[in-house]
């Protein structure tokens, strides 16, 4: 890799920057690393405001259940609103939204603080309270903030689903927190047509007896069932609402949410985040990382229901006083130009998006970006998947014009905020390297017994010891906590990615390694989709793997065994995707299902999964397959298939 190409910050850039040259990011990491309990205290002083001071600011007697900001009090919505209702933000956009159909709103961080009270009441009214548990199961419309946010406000932990889940998925998330209330709406839109969610919810309900209210926003004004006593319509409760709701002073270390995110096993992992710590590293990120001024305009183009949109679409913008742009539907709806008409309109200064998003703006041709005044761009940031380097080139060219930095963000559901990234007016860019840890993040590249590995070389990605919006724990589940993360090595965190750290010490970000895929930049569970398969009456045995795609990163490849009374068709193959996509979300269907009458196993009844991918990736198994049980079946893994 010696002939990496190297772009450095321009002087105008590090002239204007937070972070300005890479001593200056030398000089907070070295910080950080020599007392770090200091350095996120002067964070914690410098960017948020507590209601009362920690005792202290990192408890670890019961590591790896870290505790940060121990004693204090604090609020995240008080963070994101009040406190700057109280200065000139007043009138700033907090947030400009734009829907599907074009239709727009921009609330001020009054107007937004308005919102969330009078919704808090409502909360309140029904009888909610400080550590109870809400489901929001939303499209992208401002209403999906102001519900994070108003349970935010009064300490009810909220757990955001994703629209595209499905009934079944949803079903599992309330049923595993208790959930005592799900904030919904009739649908969204999504390439010029209509999501039912409420339908969703209503199916989902049939085994949810925790849950004893269902708010409904009309986004679409379609007709929903609304079951009397139960489901309650937003307009109606929100008229007599009073505007004032006071901010809970709530623990530091109080649940702000739970996000699901598929782990090795069938079972999603219900990632806990809390209060204080998640904060102070968030406001950090967003000052180092996005380099924000007050006069920028800021684009995360994910969707809220991700981690990426908690932290960079609500939390973090709402924190740094940042005007957030939201936008509810498709990059290519009603035409590919979606985005940068948005860009354009809006004057955006900051955009964040995703490896399979540029990929998919690649194929539809430079003449949409072009189309289009893309001069008010200064900074661009990608997410959720190594970008390829010539992903990477046609950003900066095409979207930035060679003027702007690229932020390549190496983060998890886990980490809460971003890890490894270059700071833009301070590091070196090297196409398709997140480049450096942050200042506080301890992150390294090891062999198996936890050594560094020389430069040039290869390794597990770990974190060495705590970080303040690290996760507490996996709802419900302490020991997988323990065992999934800190029990490789000793007080570090295992990320489950492996990792390159170049001549010049860039780290590279290559990929899992473990049984999770990721596709377009979500986190894809090989047992949680094999699982599902095995489901279907017709399915005797399901392997799954992601196989290498030009667009979405990975592609989900199964191969399914079925039961002696089903005959292999494309038909069925087409029933099982749809299967997978009712379980899970239409987004999780399989690409491609191959009927085989076996899989390679081990001896000990292990799916080989390195060979069926193999098979997918080169036709042909070069491997060592001397542990295979039975070699005949590799020679009849047929490819009959049905393909989306
Ligand atoms: C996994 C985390 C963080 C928000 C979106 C995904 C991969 C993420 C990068 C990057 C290479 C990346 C990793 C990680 N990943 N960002 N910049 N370069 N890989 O969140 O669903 O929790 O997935 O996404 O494999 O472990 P997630």
């Amino acid at each position: 890799m010696a002939a990496d190409k190297i772009y450095p910050p321009s002087p105008e850039f590090v002239a204007q920057a937070h972070v300005s040259g890479m001593d200056a990011y030398q000089e907070l990491f070295e910080e950080a690393k020599a007392d770090p309990e200091a350095f996120w205290g002067r964070m914690a002083q410098e960017r948020i405001d507590w209601f009362k001071p920690w005792d202290k600011v990192l408890d670890a007697s019961n590591a790896p259940f870290y505790k940060w900001f121990t004693g204090a009090k604090t609020n995240m919505a008080y963070n994101c609103i009040d406190r700057h209702v109280k200065t000139w933000r007043k009138n700033k956009a907090a947030i400009i939204w734009e829907g599907e159909p074009g239709d727009q709103q921009i609330l001020t961080y009054q107007e937004l603080s308005r919102r969330v009270q009078r919704f808090a009441n409502i909360l309140l009214k029904l009888g909610y309270k400080t550590g109870d548990r809400a489901i929001i199961y939303m499209p992208m419309v401002p209403e999906l903030p102001i519900a994070m946010l108003a349970c935010a406000r009064l300490g009810i932990t909220h757990s955001v689903v994703f629209g595209g889940f499905s009934s079944e998925a949803l079903k599992m998330r309330i049923q595993d927190l208790e959930a005592g209330i799900v904030i919904t709406a009739d649908g969204g839109y999504r390439r010029g047509r209509t999501v039912r969610l409420k339908d969703a919810v209503d199916e989902a309900l049939v085994d949810c007896p925790s849950v004893t209210n269902v708010i409904v926003y009309r986004r679409t004004g379609e007709k929903v069932e609304m079951q009397a006593g139960r489901d309650h319509d937003w307009e109606d409760l929100i008229t007599d609402m009073p505007e004032t709701c006071p901010a809970v002073e709530l623990d530091a270390e109080h649940p702000l949410y739970v996000l699901y995110t598929s782990g090795t096993t069938g079972k999603p992992k219900g990632i806990v985040h809390t209060t204080g710590g998640y904060q102070v590293q968030l406001a950090s990120s967003m000052k180092w990382v996005f380099d924000l001024k007050d006069e920028d305009t800021y684009w995360c183009a994910a969707d809220v229901g991700w981690v990426t949109g908690h932290s960079y679409i609500v939390y973090g913008p709402l924190l740094a006083g940042t005007t957030s742009v939201m936008y509810e539907g498709a990059p290519d709806y009603p035409e590919p130009d979606r985005f940068w008409r948005i860009c354009a309109k809006y004057s955006v200064n900051v955009f964040y998006t995703s490896p399979t998003a540029i990929r998919a703006f690649i194929k539809f041709g430079e003449h949409f970006p072009n189309r289009h005044d893309l001069s008010s761009l200064r900074l661009l940031g990608s997410v959720g998947e190594p970008i390829n380097p010539a992903a990477w080139e046609w950003y900066h060219k095409v979207i930035g014009h060679e003027r702007c930095p690229i932020v390549d963000t190496w983060w998890q559901t886990e980490t809460g905020s971003i890890m490894i990234s270059a700071l833009p007016g301070a590091t070196p860019l090297k196409p398709g390297s997140a480049t450096f840890p942050l200042p506080g993040v301890l992150a390294d590249v090891v062999d198996m017994d936890g050594n560094s590995v020389p430069k040039g070389s290869e390794g597990y990605l770990i974190v060495r010891g705590p970080w303040p919006s690290m996760f507490r724990t996996l709802q419900g589940d302490p020991d997988r906590f323990v065992k999934t993360y800190w029990s490789q090595l000793d007080g570090c965190y295992f990320v489950g990615d492996a990792a390159r750290r170049d001549e010049d010490g860039y780290i590279w970000v290559l990929g899992r390694v473990d049984d999770v895929m990721n596709v377009s930049g979500h986190r894809m569970s090989t047992a949680e989709l094999e699982s599902s398969l095995v489901r279907h009456e017709s399915v005797a045995e399901a392997a799954v793997i992601g196989a290498p795609d030009e667009l979405t990163g990975q592609a989900v490849i199964a191969f399914v065994t079925l039961k002696s009374t089903y005959e292999p068709s494309d038909e069925l193959a087409a029933t099982l995707r749809d299967w997978v996509g009712h379980e899970i979300g239409k987004f999780a269907r399989p690409k491609q299902i191959r009927f085989s009458e076996g899989l390679p196993k081990t001896r000990s009844g292990k799916i080989m999964r390195r060979l069926l991918r193999e098979i997918v990736t080169q036709d042909k198994v070069t491997g060592d397959v001397t542990t295979l049980e039975d070699l005949s079946v590799l020679n009849r893994l047929s490819t009959t298939s049905g393909e989306d």
